[in-house]
């Protein structure tokens, strides 16, 4: 474990001369733009419940109940900048020949922050999509969603991966990909504890690559880590990408 010196040193040098790089993250990566996290103080399935917000059967008991949390989001995602971490991996992105952004966010800020090639394994908060049909209608700026019922008699609900739910196929098979090829595998602002997405850190990828993980607490993914930066996203990152 290294702060500063040797180690953050070395990941720097390494970014400098690879071919193939891919970053998985999750919503520490957007603490420090001021959206909350998903656990620990503060988080906010420590106060919401998963089962209501985040599970096909919430949305079927109170699908009102369930817009209007993620609309109340949506609308806090277009509050808030992309902050130093999500900017250095854009510019990251532009200096590696390949380079994948998976990420469990559905707050679009690696995309407001120019980043190009993102995963989003969880979906995004941009479209709703009908449950029956799986009709897409996107959704614009922080404007409230009501018109839920699709005229094929479905629903349309937020383009979200919920609890109990598979993650979308070609996402996830190309995620997998992209880190099974990574030569360095920045894990950045996830506790890790939500699966598949924390398996590509712990079976995906390459034993020869370079994993890195970036957070501030230590989580199960440490010690999958051959180099572990105990810090802030923002503060860490534009640290170990030059230019
Ligand atoms: P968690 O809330 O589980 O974990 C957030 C992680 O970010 C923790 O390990 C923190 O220590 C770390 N962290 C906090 N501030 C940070 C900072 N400034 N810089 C770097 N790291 C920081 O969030 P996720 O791992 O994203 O899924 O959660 C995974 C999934 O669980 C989410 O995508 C969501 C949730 O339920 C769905 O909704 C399907």
């Amino acid at each position: 474990m290294d702060e500063g010196g040797a180690a953050l040193e070395a990941v720097r040098e390494r970014l400098r001369d690879v071919r193939s790089v891919s970053a998985l993250t999750g919503s520490g990566i957007s603490a420090e733009s001021g959206l909350p996290t998903f656990r620990g103080a503060g988080g906010l399935w420590g106060t919401h419940r998963v089962e209501q917000l985040a599970s096909p059967d919430g949305f079927a008991s109170d699908p009102q109940l369930v817009w209007t949390w993620y609309n109340e989001r949506r609308a806090a995602h277009a509050q808030v900048e992309p902050n130093a971490g999500h900017h250095a991996l854009a510019r990251l992105e532009s200096s590696v020949p390949d380079f994948t952004l998976v990420t469990q966010n559905v707050d679009s800020l690696h995309r407001r922050a120019g980043s190009r090639n993102v995963l989003e394994l969880h979906g995004n908060l941009r479209e709703a999509r009908c449950n029956r049909c799986a009709d897409i209608r996107p959704l614009e700026g922080g404007i409230a969603f009501e018109d839920f019922e699709h005229e094929c008699g479905g629903r349309f609900r937020p383009g979200v991966v919920w609890f109990g739910e598979a993650l979308p196929a070609d996402v996830w098979e190309a995620a997998a990909a992209a880190v099974t090829r990574a030569e360095v595998l920045l894990v950045v602002g996830t506790s890790g504890i939500v699966h598949p997405a924390a398996s590509l850190a712990t079976h995906y990828a390459a034993p020869r690559a370079l994993i890195v993980e970036i957070n501030p607490e230590a989580t199960p993914l440490s010690e999958y880590a051959d180099v572990v930066l105990r810090g802030t996203a923002a503060a860490l990152l534009p640290r170990i990408v030059t230019g």
